[in-house]
């Protein structure tokens, strides 16, 4: 019905506006989120996007999701009411925002993720407005042993990114999607840590594709309960990072009093040997 319309109002004249130059406002190129064609890049969650990639999350060409609940379920291992908050959360934000209008859709359009209320600042910035080498590299950067990204480390990581961007928001949302990639993808070492490999990192946010001998968590193991847990724990790497700091700090600005700090050879400062044999002559007798 369309096409019709257009054929009919297609006249010498109009086609001669055509040849004439565009504004500089229409030359600019449209951002692929602007643009309307759903593409992989529309998909700022690394899980979703996997999970589209992998063709298990079912997106017709103009990226509407419709199968969200089954893959949050074997994908992710997410219970019961964690799949439905999750599903009615991604419906609000390609509605009116209404949970009447929500609770009536049977799909959501992943080209609703960026810019809606889930969207924020301080993330990694690896798939904002498409894969960033650079950013992911910035991510590696902070495993501490090169092999993995501990929760410490990630939390550490996320840090940096909110001295970028601070702002709270960022911080609490940033905060349980690491927790909760680290509980879907990660693994627990010998000591109790958890974390994600780097090559586990690098497939899920590069190559979009689920981590080499990876098993999906049991089912209804990621819960509202366990997912709190994850969070919490993640939070508390901030005594961890707080403890580091303090030991780092001591050594540097010893307690007042202490050795080090009365004495300019023990801290690593220049000193007077004269000086110093005076200061010291009570132990050279
Ligand atoms: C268990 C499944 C999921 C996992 C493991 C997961 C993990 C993540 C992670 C790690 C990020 C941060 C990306 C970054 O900072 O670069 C993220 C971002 C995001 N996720 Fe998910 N996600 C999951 C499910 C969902 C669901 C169900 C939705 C709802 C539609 C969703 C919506 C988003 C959005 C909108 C962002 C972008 C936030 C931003 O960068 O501002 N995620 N997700």
């Amino acid at each position: 019905m369309n096409i019709q319309t257009r054929l009919n109002t297609y006249t010498p004249a109009a086609h001669a506006m055509d040849s004439l130059p565009r504004t500089e406002q229409e030359q600019k190129p449209v951002p692929p989120s602007e643009d309307g064609k759903f593409t992989i890049d529309d998909i700022i969650c690394p899980f979703q996007r996997v999970a589209y990639n992998e063709g298990v999350l079912k997106v017709d060409e103009n990226g509407n999701a419709t199968n969200l609940p089954e893959v949050l379920k074997e994908y992710a291992g997410a219970g019961w009411g964690l799949t439905k908050v999750a599903n009615h959360a991604a419906k609000r934000l390609s509605t009116d925002g209404s949970h009447w209008q929500a609770l009536w859709a049977d799909s959501y359009n992943l080209q609703d993720l960026e810019g809606s209320s889930l969207d924020h600042k301080a993330d990694t910035q690896i798939l904002r407005g498409g894969f960033n080498q650079e950013r992911l590299d910035k991510a590696l950067s902070f495993s501490s042993d090169g092999e993995r990204l501990t929760l410490e480390d990630l939390r550490r990581f996320q840090k940096s990114n909110l001295e970028e961007e601070p702002g709270r928001h960022g911080e609490i949302f940033g905060a349980a999607e690491l927790a909760l990639l680290v509980k879907v993808f990660g693994r627990t070492d010998g000591t109790g840590t958890k974390f994600i490999s780097n090559k586990d990192f690098t497939t899920i946010f590069k190559d979009n594709k689920w981590p080499e001998g990876w098993e999906p968590p049991k089912a209804g193991s990621t819960n509202f309960l366990t997912v709190a847990q994850s969070v919490n724990e993640y939070f508390s790497m901030d005594d961890k990072i707080g403890e580091a700091k303090e030991a780092v700090a001591s050594e540097a600005a010893p307690a007042k009093g202490s050795a080090k700090q009365a004495c300019p050879f023990l801290s690593g400062q220049p000193f007077d040997l004269a000086e110093a044999a005076k200061q010291h002559s009570d132990r050279l007798e």
